[in-house]
């Protein structure tokens, strides 16, 4: 019953003397020479304010890669006159057309602008050539894809009709606009909190973050040059309070599509809370948040397997994702084994410049993210419950770098056991062996947070144990593998409790949130 299959992108390796390898050199080259000028886009013209902001490359910081126009109220007023006007004829387009566009972005994105926007992630998200083919080549396009897909099997499904009857259901897009704000980590979640809404036949204000404007501005020229009609998405970046408070008190406001942290979620649930009476119709609220994710090794574990996943659980991406392993549960009997592995291979990891492919790791976003996790770094090093088993060393003169950490604590709610550090580190607790179950109920308990957890062990009992146990404190759940790395199409994405709204990116759930269904009956 499906128009047509999906498969995955697949990730490009990257090899020496490859023409990907060759073509994204020339990328980071061709983008590095001048300093972009990014106007907001808005009507599918562009605009410029001249409050500017800037983007800086994180390993290399004193470098400004880009400076862009920010939005005030004139302009965000005019964004939402834009997206309303787009509105009347891009709802009543065939969803076959609207699709098409998503799909023919998808193939721009595998092919012409692969390079450019890999290049452009790589620079200003302080990405590694791999992370940023995973991120903003395969993820993104994946996203395009599959969410193209799950429209035609949304829209198919309808209800049964008894005899002399006929029922339908007509999947309408919301009445008003949705509000995408994005987060710096991830081109590809940029893409789906703007992309999805609009694939569903609704229109978007996108703020992006303001250390990603321009990886975030060329996904949108991508859009306009796959034919993106003017004012479905408006690119709006700029100060999130200004942007925020206008929009969310705006009568139209039909959904709002995040990622981020869980205190500016709040605040922005708050704020519409504090609108609802202006409201035409109750704001779909759809947020993916914060995490404290964890690893839990049962001493039936493999310990290689378990190793591994630690050290990439913990610092691809430098730990700046919402899934990234920050704390682990060991226990005593193979904490020897499991030190000395982490600590041989954490030993090996290169951190530095990521045009140089040589490099593990790259550095962390700016000053601020720099500062506070060397904060959690230098409170562990002053405390009497912990001690770094591995790096903790951190120098911000050329780029915000921060060393692979590893610490350990005897204290299960330690500050770095429970608080969100966005960075690579990651805590251990040693527990003893025969309190396994007391301290299944310690890991469920100790963060406010239910976005992603690893459990290792062979013993059938023990996984069973920990899968019934932590039930609702892991949105994504991992047996024997990391708790970072969902696959669109293979582990829908998201959390619970402090960690959002649970809408699952990356499927049909997702899109079903941007849709306001009219069922139809007639009488025959
Ligand atoms: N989806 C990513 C992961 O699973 C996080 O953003 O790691």
């Amino acid at each position: 019953s499906k128009i047509w299959g999906f498969e995955n992108e697949k990730v490009l390796d990257y090899m020496p003397g490859s023409k990907e390898r060759m073509e994204l050199k020339r990328a980071l080259q061709s983008l590095k020479e001048e300093v972009l000028e990014i106007p907001l886009i808005i009507g599918g013209k562009e605009v410029r304010t001249g409050n500017m902001g800037q983007c800086i490359i994180p390993h290399n910081n004193k470098k400004v890669i880009a400076r862009y126009h920010m939005a005030g109220e004139a302009e965000v007023k005019m964004a939402i006159q834009s997206a309303l006007e787009a509105k009347r004829e891009w709802e009543k387009l065939h969803w076959e057309h609207r699709v098409a566009i998503f799909m023919k972005a998808a193939e721009l994105a595998s092919t012409s602008w692969r390079a450019r926007i890999n290049a452009a992630t790589m620079l200003c998200q302080g990405k590694t050539f791999i992370q940023a083919e995973i991120d903003s080549a395969c993820e993104m396009i994946d996203f395009l894809r599959y969410n193209a897909r799950c429209i035609y099997e949304i829209y198919s499904e309808q209800p049964m009709s008894a005899k002399g009857t006929w029922n339908r259901m007509e999947y309408r897009p919301l009445e008003g606009f949705v509000f995408a704000v994005s987060p710096f980590n991830f081109t590809a979640i940029g893409c789906n909190l703007a992309t999805a809404p609009a694939i569903c036949g609704n229109v978007v204000l996108w703020k992006p973050s303001s250390d990603a404007v321009y990886s975030s501005y060329m996904v949108f020229k991508l859009l306009q040059e796959a034919g993106l009609p003017d004012g479905v998405i408006n690119f709006i970046p700029g100060s999130g309070g200004i942007i925020g408070n206008m929009v969310l008190s705006h009568e139209s406001l039909a959904g709002v599509h995040y990622t981020g942290s869980t205190e500016v979620f709040r605040t922005m649930w708050k704020n519409v809370a504090n609108n609802l009476d202006k409201y035409r119709t109750f704001p779909r609220l759809v947020g993916e948040t914060g995490g404290k994710d964890y690893i839990f090794a049962h001493n039936s574990a493999n310990i290689d397997a378990l190793v591994a996943s630690m050290i990439r659980g913990a610092f691809e991406y430098q730990g700046q994702k919402c899934s990234a392993a920050s704390r682990a549960y060991i226990p005593r009997s193979i904490w020897p084994e499991v030190k000395e592995k982490l600590v041989r291979d954490i030993k090996t990891i290169k951190v530095g410049d990521v045009e140089d492919f040589g490099n593990f790791m790259g550095a962390v976003i700016n000053q601020k993210a720099f500062n506070t996790i060397k904060g959690y770094i230098d409170y562990a090093k002053e405390s009497n419950e912990a001690e770094i088993i591995i790096g903790g060393n951190c120098d911000d003169s050329v780029g915000y770098f921060v060393e692979p950490t590893v610490i350990a604590t005897t204290n299960p709610y330690f500050k770095t056991m429970v608080e969100e550090i966005f960075g690579p580190v990651i805590t251990v607790y040693v527990y003893e062996d025969e309190d396994f179950e007391d301290i299944i109920k310690i890991c469920d308990k100790t963060s406010p947070y239910g976005l992603t957890g690893a459990i290792f062990a062979r013993d059938r009992y023990a996984i069973a144990k920990l899968e019934e146990e932590l039930t609702h404190n892991a949105g994504n759940f991992y047996i024997n593998d990391k708790p970072t790395g969902a696959v669109v199409g293979q582990q829908p994405f998201g959390g619970a409790r402090a960690s959002g709204t649970n809408d699952k990116a990356g499927s049909k759930y997702n899109l079903l949130r941007w849709m306001s269904p009219r069922t139809i009956k007639e009488n025959l």
